[in-house]
């Protein structure tokens, strides 16, 4: 039962040959008497006929064949009839003239076609994920996905890193992400954590002199999931000694040139252009903005801090900012297009999202009557305003405004998009840094200040003395990596001076009896020639997502979890027995008015 070839494989020069295949029967057709089925396997498809003419055993037997039965089939190669050449499958010109059938296991009829085009809910793919993984689309992710993991370990080893496997079973590390808790057996009482990221154990890993580290990264999270989240997902994730950011700037960049190269033919353009935050939030309203198309957000502070119009006065009396985009070709905008952009600024808290439809040469809006005309005359200027323009207001704290107008931007886009106004490729790829974010955002409900990333980021050094009386103008050595307005990895240079560290966390007023019971060994670690160090992760399922074109990060793993956390084929999580909780010291509330 060895096969010759793969289904993708035989050519018009193996005509002749005698070959032997095994695979899955794809589709059957009956033409009155000759059976013709595309074989599967998951290096593509051949077509085998069964010709009573010339084998009438097999033919007989072909009767008996049904969708997605596993066989072996032996035959010869021959070119295929003038007329049926299929030009769309590399196997297309030859078919299989079988000889010999023989079925390896029978199938039930699957519950959906295995098809590229299949209409099926994504409930029942993951189901039964086995058969969703046969169609050739999910076997190509599947595919790709090895390749490019294939390129990572390959640059990473061309460059001196090494391949360190670190803990799952962790300790909870209050900060970040929610965790999964592992019980313990032997503590009572006590448990494990699963890491959220190995960021402790490849900082330890440097002060252990390992120099270059890297790991694809299983990390785990629970988190409330979208598209582009899963409670456990992969990261590249890399760790370097005796370096700055330009370093990590420069390894990354040559990463992702060699992944869009093998995964694409693409060339990437380095080095990526950098933007400060800053720059993202004023100009797109975003710390990972998606520069693909301009749209930009234009400040008006200044021009409406004398206006009638009291919400634009009243917020910069605030201390707040007026800022405005203008939505090109998008006047059309319906009462429900206008609605919903309505409710996207609400969901930020806005009292309402104030537009101007520039149409039929005037401006139709709600707000324009107490403008002046100085206003007027600054908005035309400032935002080129034009016949079918759509000019959408925030008027609020700097950071609100400009996240309500990053997100109104992109819904604009969006409908923008859909009637054909604005047209993005589908393979343009905008890398971009975005740098220099604040170290520390101060929290409103806990009233003191935080790390924007994690305690362990070093801060710019020119910005390191003002940590006390400037806190918040202290940039930090931390990198975004964004993809097409997707964050799809961040790291930073860490901080190797205890302290530094002490000082941080004085700022963000960590007790220190905390900080020692939390990092206490960490920190410890720190005091024995720590090298200086820095690293990234890169989120490898996004990544993958957008090399595929798939909107989905579940459509590049193999078995993933629904946006409910739970894995539909194997039914987890699921119960466990009493004994089970018994040997773990764990009692499930409510459970007492059970039987044991
Ligand atoms: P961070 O938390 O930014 O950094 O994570 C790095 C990247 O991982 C991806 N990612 C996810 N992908 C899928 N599902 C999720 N739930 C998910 N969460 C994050 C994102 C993100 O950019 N230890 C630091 C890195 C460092 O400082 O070196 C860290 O984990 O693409
Ligand atoms: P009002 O005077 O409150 O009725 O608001 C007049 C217009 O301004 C309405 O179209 C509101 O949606 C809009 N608006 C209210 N608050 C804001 C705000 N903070 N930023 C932008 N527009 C607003």
């Amino acid at each position: 039962m060895k096969r010759t070839h793969h289904c993708g494989q035989l050519r018009l020069t193996d005509e002749g040959k005698a070959v032997a295949l095994t695979g899955w029967v794809h589709v059957r057709r009956d033409h009155g008497g000759i059976v013709f089925i595309d074989l599967r396997d998951r290096e593509g498809l051949t077509q085998v006929v069964f010709d009573p003419q010339y084998n009438p055993g097999a033919a007989e037997a072909s009767h008996a064949l049904r969708s997605e039965f596993c066989v072996f089939v032996e035959g010869r190669v021959r070119h295929r009839p003038a007329g049926t050449i299929n030009t769309k499958l590399p196997t297309g010109e030859i078919e299989v003239i079988a000889h010999k059938i023989e079925v390896l296991n029978p199938a039930e009829t699957p519950p959906f076609e295995i098809s590229d085009d299949t209409q099926t809910s994504e409930d029942l793919r993951l189901q039964y994920r086995y058969l969703d993984l046969r169609r050739p689309a999910m076997a190509r992710n599947l595919r790709l996905r090895h390749q490019v993991t294939m390129v990572v370990r390959n640059h990473f080893d061309e460059l001196g890193f090494l391949d360190v496997e670190t803990p799952m079973l962790f300790k909870s590390t209050p900060e970040g992400a929610r965790e999964y808790l592992v019980p313990s057996r032997l503590y009572p009482g006590k448990f494990y954590a699963l890491p959220q990221s190995p960021q402790q154990f490849k900082q330890l890993l440097m002060v252990a002199g390992i120099e270059r580290y890297y790991q694809m990264a299983r990390c785990f999270r629970d988190e409330d999931l979208r598209a582009d989240r899963q409670p456990e997902f992969t990261q590249i994730d890399v760790e370097m000694s005796f370096i700055d950011r330009e370093d990590i700037y420069a390894v990354m960049e040559g990463l992702m040139k060699r992944m869009w190269k093998t995964a694409l033919g693409r060339d990437i353009p380095t080095p990526f252009p950098r933007m400060t935050f800053q720059d993202a939030m004023n100009r797109f309203g975003s710390d990972k903005p998606d520069t693909r198309f301009a749209m930009e957000i234009v400040d008006f502070t200044g021009d409406f801090r004398a206006s009638q119009f009291k919400v634009f006065r009243g917020a910069v009396e605030a201390g707040g900012v007026v800022k405005a985009l203008d939505a090109k070709g998008f006047a059309c905008a319906t009462q429900g297009q206008i609605e919903a952009l309505t409710e996207a600024a609400k969901s930020f808290g806005a009292k309402g999202l104030a537009w101007i439809k520039v149409e039929g040469g005037k401006w139709n809006s709600p707000i324009v009557k107490f403008f002046n005309d100085a206003e007027k005359a600054a908005l035309t200027a400032k935002l080129k305003i034009e016949e079918g323009d759509l000019i959408l207001f925030a008027a609020d704290q700097w950071g609100n405004a400009c996240e309500i107008l990053g997100r109104i931007r992109l819904l604009c886009a969006q409908y923008l998009q859909q009637t054909g106004k604005l047209a993005i490729p589908a393979d343009r790829y905008d890398f971009l840094w975005v740098v220099d974010f604040p170290l520390l955002t101060f929290d409103k409900e806990q009233g003191r200040w935080m790390s924007s990333h994690h305690p362990f980021t070093a801060p710019v050094e020119e910005d390191a003395p003002l940590l006390e009386t400037d806190t918040h103008r202290v940039r930090g050595k931390h990198y975004d990596l964004v993809l097409n307005g997707s964050e799809i990895g961040g790291g930073s240079i860490r901080i190797h001076q205890p302290d530094l560290q002490q000082k941080i966390f004085d700022v963000c007023e960590i007790p220190r009896e905390i900080a020692e019971s939390r990092f206490g060994y960490f920190i410890k670690a720190f005091r024995f020639g720590t090298p200086p160090h820095g690293g990234i992760a890169l989120g490898f399922d996004r990544i993958m997502a957008i090399l595929v074109g798939s909107p989905s990060i579940r459509d590049v793993i193999a078995f993933p979890k629904t946006a409910k956390a739970s894995d539909l084929m194997t039914q987890s999580p699921g119960d466990v027995t009493q004994r089970q909780l018994k040997d773990l010291h764990i009692r499930v509330a409510g459970d007492e008015a059970k039987p044991a």
